[in-house]
């Protein structure tokens, strides 16, 4: 399968609704969005833990309530033409996503590995089920405590153990915080413990394939899922 990564971000902002569009209407399988904790407790969609690099102000995004982050420009960092865009709450993604009939996963980054966002995971998976969107979502996260509470809180919602680079105690940690996956770079699909865990069917999300010829080997190698910035030339060659 191909994930856009931060929605089809090659080409609009990362991490918008603009990006998230525009991969749905690629025809894209499933998006990839990063969320972090406002101020007062909303579940933003943003990858940094500062706002400066995608928008048009500064600060961390735990300091700021909801109300002042929709006022800030998430586009014209990207193009002026885009000067529109807003940091979208998680929920108007799940609200989109329910309206859409092309069924996209979506795979919900936590991004509490920095900052430890204390009841993230139980304000993600309420929304969750609030929307009845438990069959379509992957929660993944860096920091295994949280895939790990994720797992306590629900035994069964699909979870991805996200790493760097080649850890090679990577299953051993996924199979302990119950991870269903694991969300990895090409370098550690194509090493010997990516090997491994295919043997073990345990599936491989790799992260990010910007090239379509390596999304090809990682395929035919038995990755599920590639994450790409260009969903829309991947879709193209693909089918
Ligand atoms: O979820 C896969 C990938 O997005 C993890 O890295 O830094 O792009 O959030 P990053
Ligand atoms: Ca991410």
């Amino acid at each position: 399968m191909i994930f856009a990564h931060r929605g089809l971000s090659g080409r609009f902002p990362e991490n918008t609704m603009l990006a998230f569009e525009a991969a749905r209407k690629a025809g894209v399988h499933g998006i990839e969005l990063d969320v972090q904790l406002s101020k007062d407790g909303e579940l933003v969609i943003i990858h940094d833990e500062k706002i400066n690099r995608t928008t048009d102000g500064t600060g961390f995004i735990r300091d700021f309530k909801y109300k002042d982050i929709v006022q800030f420009d998430a586009g014209s960092w990207f193009d002026t033409e885009f000067n529109h865009a807003r940091i979208p709450h998680l929920e108007e993604v799940f609200q989109w996503a329910k309206e859409d009939h092309n069924e996209l996963v979506i795979n919900v980054e936590l991004k509490n590995d920095v900052f430890r966002y204390d009841g993230m995971e139980e304000k993600v998976l309420t929304l969750i089920e609030q929307y009845g969107l438990r069959e379509r979502i992957i929660l993944s996260s860096f920091n295994p405590e949280s895939v790990k509470r994720i797992r306590t809180l629900d035994s069964e919602i699909n979870t991805g153990y996200l790493i760097l680079g080649i850890h090679a105690n990577a299953i051993k940690v996924a199979q302990n915080i119950g991870a269903d996956a694991i969300h990895c770079q090409k370098e550690f699909a194509q090493s010997i413990y990516g090997i491994q865990a295919i043997e073990n069917k345990i599936p491989l999300r790799t992260y990010t394939i910007n090239r379509w010829s390596d999304a090809q080997s990682l395929l035919n190698q038995g990755v599920e899922v590639v994450m790409t910035d260009f969903c829309d030339e991947f879709v193209s060659n693909y089918q």
